[in-house]
Parts: structure tokens; sequence; C-alpha cells
């Protein structure tokens, strides 16, 4: 389904945020990396400074850069307004204030905008929309999610957020999300199902407790690995699992 800009949040993070919110190593900012669900983020125009190349998919990349802006600028400070009205939803210790905060999202942006017209045309910027993306199996050592699932549970259904993992553990050995809290932060009600499902599929995985915490709360990260060979094209083993949380979650 084609995008629609005024759906989209159109906040970005920088390096040093996703380095806190993924427990980047030096050795992992060394590995094959996707951002999914990257949207502006400065994450790839700050690594491929460094010489590094990430590829980011998202469907915002459908959008032209000054539309992004435009975006970006229409929505910022009712988002602020919201923050400012809620002090006790969010905690001051990475970012030190709200006006921080958003100068901080400006700098991100800003970043992005001017890394995105290249990195699109050196295919760092990619189309894609979750949860299909248009990559062979394992091309990617890690796969990254930030701000997209999970917190957006109540949009996006339970089949979505476990299609859109699988799909990701396909194209990447390692998976990373951050975090794992809904808008309304809350622990997203999907997640203990899925970690079921994923491991009647073979995956291990571990929850992080992350330096980063904005939303209150909001500081775990969920690192999933697959062990052992790739999973056969096609093959859908937590459907044969007889394990009854697999039976169960999957009646959700
Ligand atoms: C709040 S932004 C997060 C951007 C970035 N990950 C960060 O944390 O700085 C959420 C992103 O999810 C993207 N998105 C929405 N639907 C998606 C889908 N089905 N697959 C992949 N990305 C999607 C949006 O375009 C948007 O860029």
């Amino acid at each position: 389904m084609a995008m629609q800009l005024d759906q989209v949040v159109p906040f970005g993070r920088s390096l040093d945020e996703y380095q806190a919110m993924f427990s980047l190593s030096p050795d992992d900012l060394g590995k094959k990396i996707i951002g999914v669900a990257d949207g502006p983020a400065s994450f790839n125009a700050e690594m491929y400074a460094q010489g590094r190349h990430v590829v980011s998919a998202d469907p915002l990349y459908a959008f032209r850069a000054a539309e992004i802006e435009q975006r970006f600028y229409t929505v910022v400070d009712g988002i602020m307004r919201q923050i400012n009205e809620t002090p006790d939803d969010w905690v001051w210790t990475f970012h030190h204030s709200p006006e921080q905060l958003r100068g901080r999202r400006v700098q991100a942006l800003t970043h992005f905008l001017e890394d995105y017209e290249g990195g699109k045309t050196g295919g760092r910027y990619v189309i894609g929309e979750l949860p299909r993306l248009n990559f062979p199996d394992e091309r990617f050592q890690l796969a990254l999610c930030s701000h997209f699932l999970f917190l957006y549970s109540d949009h996006f259904s339970y089949e979505f957020h476990r299609a859109a993992l699988r799909e990701m553990l396909r194209i990447a050995r390692e998976v990373r999300v951050f975090p794992l809290l809904t808008l309304a932060l809350k622990p997203s009600p999907y997640l203990m199902p899925l970690l079921e499902d994923l491991a009647c599929d073979g995956y291990h995985h571990e929850i992080r407790t992350v330096p980063y915490e904005l939303q209150r709360g909001g500081n775990q990260m969920l690192c999933i690995k697959r062990v052992g060979p790739p999973v056969a094209a096609g093959y859908r083993p937590s459907e044969q699992c007889s394990r009854e949380p697999c039976r169960q979650s999957r009646l959700v």
C-alpha cells in the first residue's frame, strides 16, 4: 500500500543515539548493516562520513527531500507541545531538555537531507516496506529497527509484527529492535507471544537494558539471532511446533 506522507512522523535519530539504543560495539559498526524504517535518521549519513556503508530501507524514500523536510516542519512544533504537556512521560538524561531534543531532531534531519539524494543514487536509501523487503537471504549481518515495531502496536497487528521480524531475520543473521514500549508507554502486548513463536522457529533472543531512555521506561532493546543453518524458504516451523505457547500464540 502506498504510504501517505501525512501518516508519517518523520523524526530521525543520530548515530550516537543508534549506538546507545542498540548497544552497538566497534565490532558491530563494522558489520554489514541494514536500518529498517530508518526514515530521516542521520545514522546512515554519519556512518557514510566515517567510510562505512549502511543500507536504509523505508517507504518514506518514495518522497523527495523537500517533501520530507516540509512534513517535518509541519509536525515538529505540535509534537514538542505534546512532550511539554506530558513532563512525567519523558526522561531527560540522554537529551537534557525538550529544546535540546528539538535541536537534535533538526540536526539529524539536516544531516540526512544533505546525504539523501546522493545516498539514493548510491543504493544506501532504498524504498522498502515491511513485512516484505527486496533483499536476498542473509544479505546483511545485522538489521536494526528503531521506533517502528512494537512502538506502533496499536496501528499494526500481531501478524504484521511476526511477519516483519521473520523477514528481517531472513535477510540478516541478527535483528535488534528498540524500544519495546508502545506510544502509550506500555510494554507491547505482542512481545512475549512473539518471543515464544520465534523460539519455536529456532531463534534465540535476549532483552538488554541500554543506556538510552527518552520515553519513561523505554530503555530495553530486543536482540534476536538465528543459530544454526538458514531456515529453508517456505518452511514455517512454528506452525508445526506442538509447544502450548506456540499453539496459543498462533490464535492471536
Ligand atoms: C518514527 S520514524 C523512526 C525513524 C528512525 N528509525 C529513527 O528512529 O530515527 C518511523 C519510520 O517508520 C517508517 N515506516 C512506516 N511504515 C513502515 C513499513 N511498513 N515498513 C518500514 N518502515 C515503515 C516511517 O516511514 C518512518 O520513517
